[in-house]
């Protein structure tokens, strides 16, 4: 089934981009809490998605999603205790849930306390039992680093190969840190993807994520496409710059 081109929505500055994401997240919600009474998001992590995740918890924002029927996981998590400063859960613990006051029973946190393997296994496990037997988020937001990585879909690791649609553990020999990520298969069985990349320090990435020849090894993002629909970046001109 062709893949279909990537959907951009490029805005003069990285507010507007943020409000044009929000917008999006609260339509997406309300689709997906229509046709199937609940709207289930991964959430990403870094730096970049903070700033959305408060904006979507801000009064302009909090009254336009149906809180109590959405669930939370997220696309990849840092191999570090849940209250470390470098923990993806912390931040939108931070940014979004408890300024939403979301019941834990709606959020699905990697168990970093379990040895990388056993986190990844049993966070498949939990999204298994979410979901049934396909694992198909209603919408997985994603960021992208300078190197090309999504989520933890790092250059030249072995979890490009995957085939499985899980999270598996990822060691990352540059930065000797484990990390668990959702795979690129389970990614693309989503309903919705959309990228959050804004400021002129993304521009390179961006260009070679969108515009670059194919060779996923080195440019992980390339391997998402989902089958549902187009992936939808959500860009400032800044990080936008045409080739
Ligand atoms: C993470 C993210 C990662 C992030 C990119 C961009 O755990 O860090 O999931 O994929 O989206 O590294 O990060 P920034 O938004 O901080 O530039």
């Amino acid at each position: 089934m062709p893949r279909n081109s990537p959907q951009l929505h490029v805005f003069a500055t990285a507010n507007q981009t943020l409000r044009g994401l929000a917008d999006y997240f609260v339509a997406q919600a309300s689709a997906a809490q229509a046709a199937r009474s609940r709207f289930a998001v991964a959430l990403s992590g870094g730096s970049s998605p903070r700033s959305l995740y408060e904006l979507l918890a801000s009064d302009e924002y909090r009254h336009k999603v149906d809180w109590t029927r959405t669930f939370f996981f997220f696309g990849d998590e840092r191999y570090v205790p849940l209250d470390d400063p470098e923990s993806n859960y912390r931040m939108a613990r931070l940014a979004l849930l408890e300024p939403l006051h979301i019941p834990a029973q709606q959020v699905f946190a990697v168990d970093t306390a379990l040895p990388p393997a056993e986190a990844a296994q049993a966070y498949t496990v939990a999204m298994q039992s979410f979901f049934g037997a396909e694992i198909q988020f209603d919408l997985i937001l994603l960021g992208l680093g300078d190197d090309t990585h999504t989520a933890s879909l790092f250059p030249h690791t072995s979890v490009l190969q995957a085939t499985a649609a899980e999270a598996q553990a990822v060691f990352l020999e540059q930065k000797q840190v484990h990390r668990i990520t959702l795979t690129a298969p389970l990614i693309n069985q989503a309903r919705a993807v959309a990228f959050l990349v804004y400021g002129a320090g993304k521009a390179a990435a961006v260009r070679t994520a969108l515009h670059a020849e194919r060779d996923a090894e080195k440019h992980p993002v390339q391997l998402i496409a989902p089958e549902g629909g187009a992936v939808q970046w959500f860009l400032d001109e800044a990080a936008n710059l045409t080739p």
